[in-house]
């Protein structure tokens, strides 16, 4: 996903079957894929090249086959198909918005569909469009937590907290996956009212449904409720100004437990890229006017009185900060 041409041509390898025809009925010549596919031979060619060229598919004997490296990585196929429709969609507003992203970034996001898809404004009513316009935007955050959540959970013991706190928690899918791995813990999922709704019907054919609840909430207005020792801010803050995210930290040093921790879980500031983007990255470069560099949250983290306060990078398709404190 390299490339745009990688990327489409990925794309479409899903879409028409391709990949699903190689996996089911093993390697063939394009003649014949084209033929099952119903794809002019030209343009089978066409896509089988662009696709051996990004190690996709192998050619042995006259025959495509998938590669080993691929079939290695087929496994997250959703996460695969849910990133190149996102990057879809970011090229669309960066052809032609890419000045105003660098220069005029509140112009920019004004103009941009992937930017509008998270209309938080929505998530206050209950009618079927506000229904339909928020649970499309929490399949995308719900799906990427799933893998994000997995090398958060990778960096960080989670073994010592029994009551979790996760703020814009969103579908309690960080929560149900910690639940999951650790049998003593319970969670509360902090988002706003339609959000914990729909987030109540994703944990609830879950075994772990009866430990995680939702407290309905506006995290500028609420205060956090109390008795946690963990309170988690995963891809949160950054939507936020300094002067509320830091009034936010203050809420959690207020409602966590003496000697709770706090554990922000973030992409980081880009800065001195040493390899070029690829284009399955556009999505999330959209956002970068609002990455912070690690040093900020700590700074934060010091002025809301954390303690211990640990560090870490976490490398996924943009590196990540990981940094936990702990009130005294
Ligand atoms: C970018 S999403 C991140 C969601 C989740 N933590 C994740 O990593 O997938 C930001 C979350 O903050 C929630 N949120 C936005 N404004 C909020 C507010 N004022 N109070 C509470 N939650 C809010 C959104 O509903 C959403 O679930």
């Amino acid at each position: 996903m390299a490339t745009l041409l990688q990327a489409e041509a990925l794309a479409t390898a899903f879409e028409i079957g391709l990949v699903d025809c190689l996996i089911s009925r093993g390697p063939a010549a394009s003649d014949a894929l084209a033929e099952r596919l119903t794809a002019t031979p030209r343009g089978m060619v066409f896509l089988l090249d662009i696709l051996t060229e990004s190690g996709v598919v192998v050619r042995s004997e006259g025959k495509y086959m998938l590669s080993r490296e691929f079939m290695a990585v087929l496994p997250y196929r959703e996460l695969m198909e849910l990133k190149l429709a996102l990057a879809n969609l970011a090229a669309r507003d960066i052809l032609g918005g890419f000045t105003d992203l660098v220069m005029r970034p509140e112009q920019f996001m004004r103009g941009s569909s992937f930017h509008r898809l998270f209309s938080y404004d929505r998530c206050f009513g209950n009618d079927e469009s506000d229904r339909h316009v928020t649970s499309r935007w929490m399949r995308i955050t719900t799906l990427l937590t799933r893998y994000e959540s997995a090398a958060c959970m990778a960096h960080h013991d989670f073994s010592r907290y029994r009551r979790i706190l996760d703020v814009g928690g969103n579908s309690g899918e960080f929560a149900l996956r910690l639940c999951r791995c650790y049998p003593d813990m319970r969670a509360v999922v902090f988002d706003l009212p339609l959000v914990c709704e729909l987030g109540r019907a994703h944990v609830d054919g879950t075994p772990e449904r009866d430990r995680i609840s939702f407290m309905k909430g506006d995290v500028r207005t609420d205060e956090l409720p109390t008795g946690h020792d963990l309170i988690i801010f995963k891809s949160m803050l950054h939507d936020w100004p300094d002067e509320a995210a830091l009034r936010f930290i203050h809420k959690a040093a207020r409602s966590l437990l003496p000697g709770g921790r706090i554990l922000i879980f973030e992409r980081e500031k880009i800065a001195g890229v040493k390899q070029p983007f690829p284009f399955s990255i556009l999505p999330f470069l959209i956002f970068f006017h609002s990455y912070r560099p690690a040093e900020t949250y700590v700074g934060f983290l010091e002025q809301a009185g954390f303690v211990d306060i640990d560090i870490r990078s976490v490398n996924l398709d943009l590196p990540f900060v990981l940094i936990t404190g702990q009130l005294p």
